[in-house]
């Protein structure tokens, strides 16, 4: 059906090549962290607050220290244009015109001058994922090219040092050579465990990466060009696959900007927590964390739905990231990514109504039970 058709997220969810569907909806191994990452948000109860005047609600918020239209975030995904040709500019444009930031992946198929002219406006928010190279030269002049540009943060990806075992797509055959532009690094020839894309673009990733690379990748930041200025680098520097509370902490003590709750959509190691679990515990032990005026936690996982994302904000997340969902909804392209993103702002409103809420300040854990997960 035509994307004007679709009335929820799951609509979008049509097979394309077998090879790109199995790249898109694996997950590690048994892919129970898949499934519980989808599952675990309907474990938590709404408790409306009724006679509340909901004539208008405000979705807007700050992301990267940036306005944003909505909590939402497109998440990095690797090798957009298996889903359509124009790839990760459909991204670009839908995030733009939806006021949304979109994160770039290391892994990206299209160029980035071209996904950077996609942009609808000239502040138009862009994150940069870094997958760490460990030929460092190349990262370092990768940080450094793409600092240079209008990114606003650098999300440094921490959960997958190495790659996870994905069934699906280790039993595909890679028929295509993959040019990984964007990565200053290659795919790598099949191995002897199989021939997936995902498998195929690990390759150059840093087994050797530690918290002593968040000072390295500070240090190759550029720094603002007048010298009244502070030394501060511009841009946000943010970790994504945070999985406890502990590492939480650690990053916030280094100064981290963005703690991206996430185990990979499933897809790095089998029976990790959703992030929502490790949301609700910082929210349980450590509520200060999100009163900190230099910290953002986003969270992402088996998000699909409006109600989803008001729960992770009733706990104290700042933003929302998906990844299947949008890059299913790219397989329309710019209109199918829109389209994506206006269903879920519906959703996000409607929700917001239905609980009493108006503004994104006013969401908090009054508006949940999450008893049956963790009581608060
Ligand atoms: C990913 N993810 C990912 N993460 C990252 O930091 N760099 C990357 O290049 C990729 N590539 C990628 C490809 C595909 C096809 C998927 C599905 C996922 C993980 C992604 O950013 C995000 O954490 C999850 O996708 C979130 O889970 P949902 O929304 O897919 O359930």
């Amino acid at each position: 059906p035509p994307f004007t058709q679709m009335i929820s997220l799951l609509d979008f969810e049509k097979r394309s090549s077998p090879k790109a569907w199995a790249y898109f909806s694996s997950g590690a191994t048994d892919m129970s962290t898949l499934a519980l990452n989808r599952a675990t948000w309907n474990s938590i109860l709404l408790i409306p607050r009724v006679m509340v005047d909901v004539t208008k609600v405000d979705t807007s918020t700050i992301l990267g220290g940036t306005p944003a239209a909505l909590p939402l975030l497109i998440a990095p995904t690797g090798m957009a244009k298996l889903s359509h040709p124009q790839g990760e500019v459909g991204f670009a444009e839908g995030a733009g015109h939806e006021g949304i930031p979109f994160t770039v992946s290391t892994n990206a198929s299209a160029g980035l001058d071209d996904i950077i002219s996609g942009r609808t406006h000239d502040n138009q928010p862009f994150f940069f994922q870094l997958y760490m190279n460990r030929d460092r030269p190349k990262s370092s002049a990768l940080i450094k090219k793409n600092g240079a540009r209008i990114f606003k943060a650098i999300i440094l990806t921490v959960d997958a040092p190495w790659p996870g075992k994905r069934e699906a797509d280790e039993r595909v055959k890679n028929e295509v050579v993959l040019d990984l532009g964007v990565a200053g690094g290659r795919g790598s020839a099949p191995d002897s465990k199989g021939a997936g894309v995902g498998r195929a673009m690990a390759g150059y990733i840093d087994a050797n990466l530690n918290w002593s690379d968040i000072a390295w990748i500070r240090a190759q930041l550029p720094t603002s060009s007048s010298p009244h200025e502070s030394p501060e680098p511009d841009m946000l520097i943010g970790v994504k696959g945070v999985q406890s509370v502990q590492d939480v902490l650690k990053a916030i003590s280094l100064g981290v900007n963005i703690i991206w709750l996430s185990n990979h959509g499933g897809r790095s190691l089998d029976t990790t927590p959703p992030a929502l679990y490790v949301l609700l515990e910082l929210r349980r032990d450590h509520p200060w964390v999100f009163a900190l005026p230099h910290v953002e936690i986003y969270v992402d996982g088996g998000v699909r739905r409006g109600t989803d994302v008001v729960k992770a904000l009733c706990l104290g997340a700042r933003g929302v990231a998906l990844g299947r969902p949008f890059m299913y909804a790219l397989q329309y392209g710019t209109e199918g990514v829109r389209a994506a993103v206006q269903i879920l702002r519906d959703e996000i409103e409607t929700t917001m109504r239905l609980i009493g809420a108006r503004t994104i300040a006013e969401l908090g854990p009054q508006f949940l039970n999450t008893k049956a997960l963790m009581p608060l």
